[in-house]
């Protein structure tokens, strides 16, 4: 297989996908500050898409007028605005979605348009064009399977549903009951791998990273060298964060 050179972004593409609270954003955060390269959150597409379906006044259950909407929406991803981190922020008819997109209406109604085939096409398409720059890591849950099944490095995080929860509850501000965090999860994995139109899977072809016994640096170190392994000679940010570090 040809190896990638530091002058080929194109082809240096990481598909980092994994189960909810496995820490797939902020390893992949840390990877891009390290590599210099940009962070694309596919989550935040299909936060957008609902953000947009809401305030549109659309029923999220009726699919196909929420296909109709999003399809008929410009979605534009840009590198985040006055900050540092490598994120995109996402526009959806010229207005920067991303302020809206944590907010807890999106957050409950999100699973159910990302549940729909037609608008889950359109995202698709759009996640595609947007990684073909390169330079990027791209996090999702089909990312590896259905979004760039070329990608030269697959990596799926995962941690024990546990140690998710444990976390969950702690990003929480340690103020919930971890039982029932764990239960929200449980509900959450079983929607993400049992949906019908491309349910969470690890891509044959994937390297496991299970992070249950790993602190953060040592994830985000671990990633790295499975990064290094496949994408030699790749430069690294001189200030970004050290090494085994959380
Ligand atoms: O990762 P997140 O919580 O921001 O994802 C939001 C929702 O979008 C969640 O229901 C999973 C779904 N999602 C998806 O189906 N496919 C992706 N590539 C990314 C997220």
């Amino acid at each position: 297989m040809e190896q990638a050179s530091v002058a080929d972004c194109k082809h240096q593409v990481v598909a980092i996908d994994g189960p909810v609270a496995s820490g797939k954003t902020v390893v992949g955060r840390a990877l891009a500050t390290r590599l210099g390269w940009r962070l694309f959150d596919t989550g935040i597409m299909y936060r957008a898409a609902t953000w947009q379906a809401q305030r549109r006044g659309v029923y999220l259950d009726d699919g196909e007028t929420v296909t109709d909407l999003i399809r008929g929406s410009e979605f534009r991803l840009l590198p985040s605005a006055g900050s540092d981190a490598p994120d995109l922020d996402v526009y959806v008819d010229n207005v920067n979605a991303t302020p809206y997109l944590r907010e807890s209406a999106v957050e409950s109604g999100v699973p159910t348009v990302a549940a729909i085939a037609g608008v889950r096409l359109l995202m698709v398409q759009i996640q595609q064009d947007q990684a073909t720059d390169g330079c990027m890591i791209v996090v999702g849950r089909d990312i590896g399977t259905v979004v760039l099944p070329d990608a030269p490095v697959k990596i799926f995080l995962d941690a024990s549903e546990e140690v998710r929860a444990r976390r969950r509850a702690a990003e929480q501000n340690g103020g919930t009951d971890e039982a029932s965090v764990l239960k929200a999860t449980q509900r959450r994995d079983a929607r993400d791998r049992s949906r019908e139109t491309s349910p969470l899977i690890a891509s044959p072809d994937a390297i496991t990273l299970d992070t249950s016994n790993l602190t953060l640096g040592q994830a985000i170190d671990a990633a790295e060298a499975i990064i290094r392994e496949r994408i030699p000679n790749l430069a690294r940010v001189p200030d970004a964060a050290p090494a085994g570090q959380g």
